[in-house]
């Protein structure tokens, strides 16, 4: 019996130098001091002494289970001292170290201009709408004077659904959705993407974005057109900047025209940027055709008003002297950090 007892005195001590986890020293308690321990089943067997030697062992027991305890709770200390001592070090902080820089992003360059223009015509009165990508050929064509087979749906191919719905080529139907919706008075800008067939190079892309400017009310003439329009370039492109209207044709507007700005690089002396024009084309524009307010039960007779159209990549590619208009869509940070400065 003795000889057991020391043999596992001597056993939890040997373990206690092993054991590196407060895991493997509760264990340890369990398997030899524990109710089912080693020790404790010694306990049991002791039915078997003689009544002399009974208590002479359960005191050894004892003082081996007292003596055992204490060793076990004289690890743990230490070894909590060290697990602390090696969670301080993994979690030393040096101050004098440089730290990671946060790098704060910026908006898109088309998002930048896009808000900037919409708060121009919120100012002038207008407000906004937005109407769906995916569209019918009434609206995309028929309702703006394109019927089909007319030449010019050549020039907006795009992406059929089915042979009545389609990805939307322009923003203009959503001059007839609005009409259909409000009476005049109407002063609304609708931005939004648009969608053409066209292969991607530095100027076409099959997605791209549009501003649909339409105002209709009683007596509104080309004046207001220009009028409305001249604010706009000179916000967009600075006081100086000049516009010059030239006839055009558009299906849903008579008459039509192209907007041109003076060139902001040269000041309309001729450059490279404006290919020695002097004027750079931004948009088309005119007055809305009155089949175009009939087919939205608007009586011309007493009703009129205009219509523009921009492209926002255009718009921001002669803002800022972007050459390619891949740069807007290929997300590269080394272009979109350089729109950093401009937010206002
Ligand atoms: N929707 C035309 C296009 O995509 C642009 C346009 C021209 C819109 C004249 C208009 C307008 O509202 O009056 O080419």
């Amino acid at each position: 019996m003795r000889e057991k007892i020391f043999a596992i005195r001597a056993a939890v001590e040997e373990k206690l130098t092993t054991a590196t986890t407060m895991e493997q020293l509760e264990e340890l308690r369990v398997a030899y001091l524990g109710k089912k321990g080693e020790l404790t089943s010694l306990l049991r067997g002791m039915g078997a002494l003689s009544a002399e030697e009974r208590p002479i062992m359960g005191q050894l027991v004892n003082e081996v289970r007292a003596l055992l305890e204490s060793e076990i709770q004289t690890r743990s200390e230490q070894l909590k001292k060290e697990q602390m001592q090696a969670q301080l070090q993994n979690e030393k902080i040096d101050v004098t170290m440089p730290g990671t820089r946060q790098t704060v992003g910026n908006r898109h360059p088309l998002t930048i201009a896009l808000d900037e223009i919409k708060d121009l015509f919120i100012s002038m009165g207008f407000s906004i709408a937005e109407g769906p990508e995916i569209e019918t050929d009434y609206y995309n064509f028929e309702a703006l004077n394109l019927p089909p087979n007319h030449p010019a749906r050549d020039t907006q191919d795009t992406f059929y659904i089915t042979d009545n719905i389609l990805l939307r080529t322009q923003t203009s139907p959503m001059q007839v959705r609005v009409m259909e919706k409000q009476e005049p008075p109407i002063r609304v800008i609708a931005p939004g993407r648009v969608f053409r067939a066209d292969e991607v190079d530095a100027t076409h892309s099959p997605v791209f974005h549009q501003i649909e400017g339409l105002v209709v009310d009683k007596g509104i003439t080309m004046g207001d057109l220009k009028g409305t329009l001249d604010i706009f370039a000179k916000k967009m492109f600075g006081p100086e900047c000049k516009t010059r209207f030239r006839p055009h044709h558009f299906p849903f507007t008579e008459p039509s025209a192209e907007m041109d700005v003076s060139c902001f690089s040269c000041g309309g002396k001729g450059c490279r940027v404006c290919k020695d024009e002097g004027w750079i084309e931004v948009l088309g524009c005119g007055m809305v055709h009155p089949k175009v307010l009939q087919n939205c039960n608007i009586d011309p007779e007493v009703y009129s008003g205009f219509a523009f159209g921009m492209g926002l990549e255009r718009i921001v590619m002669t803002r800022y002297g972007v050459t390619d208009l891949r740069l807007f869509f290929e997300n590269d940070i080394r272009f979109l950090n350089q729109f950093k400065g401009v937010e206002k």
